[in-house]
């Protein structure tokens, strides 16, 4: 074909036949896959378990229309996320249906956090979603923080999920990768309020929660450092 016809090399077409497909992730953007071993897993999770018994699982609902999310939340931590119809997004101390201050940050969290956020203090909330299969979290930016030098940092545990990341406009271009349990991402430097959401669950790809489904944790830093 004359090379004014030629396909554009784009994350999905490879110059190369048969060659795989090159994701350019966005500039700040890290993914560590594998960050946590089997074990490592196992025994956060039942950390997990243990909070989602203190803290149980909240039905979280958009502000104004009161329209639920399809995932559950809670949280861990000095500060949790919550939303609801009267009061929409925002960060309080203790849980949205039965008032109790939110359980703390488990270890082996604020350990990745030190490994992998790079930044000297320390985060003050963990937003935990659980997502059954058929769950998706709509493209959105997480700017409740009022401190832009942390990065946001996100585990996955259980079945795969399809993550889109773009940049600071909603329309702009996006790439997809697979999160898998085990994994460790972050929204940092300029990805830090990049568009972000998860187009789906891959159910079954995982036997780590009984019963399937995904669970994502993302730590947060919520006030300034100063
Ligand atoms: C989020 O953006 O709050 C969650 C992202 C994820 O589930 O991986
Ligand atoms: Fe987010």
């Amino acid at each position: 074909m004359p090379p004014s016809q030629k396909k554009k090399p784009t994350a999905e077409t490879s110059p190369v036949e048969g060659a795989p497909a090159a994701v350019r992730l966005p500039d700040g953007f890290q993914l560590i896959p594998g960050a946590l071993s089997a074990i490592e897993q196992e025994t956060l999770l039942a950390d997990i378990h243990d909070i989602m018994r203190r803290a149980p699982l909240f039905q979280p609902r958009m502000p104004r229309t009161g329209q639920p999310f399809s995932v559950k939340m809670t949280n861990c931590g000095p500060l949790g996320w919550v939303s609801d119809k009267d009061h929409g997004y925002r960060y309080q101390p203790t849980h949205l249906d039965t008032g109790v201050p939110w359980p703390p940050i488990p270890q082996k969290l604020l350990d990745l956090w030190r490994t992998h956020a790079a930044v000297e203090g320390i985060p003050e909330a963990c937003l935990i979603n659980h997502y059954p299969a058929g769950a998706k979290m709509g493209s959105h930016r997480d700017q409740d923080e009022h401190e832009p030098r942390a990065p946001v940092l996100s585990v996955s545990l259980g079945d795969d999920a399809v993550f889109h990341v773009g940049g600071p406009k909603r329309s702009g271009p996006k790439v997809r990768v697979t999160l898998r349990s085990g994994d460790v991402c972050l929204l940092a430097g300029p990805s830090r309020f990049a568009y972000h959401g998860i187009d789906r669950i891959l159910p079954g790809t995982s036997n780590l929660i009984p019963g399937g489904g995904r669970i994502n944790l993302t730590l947060r830093r919520v006030t300034p450092f100063d």
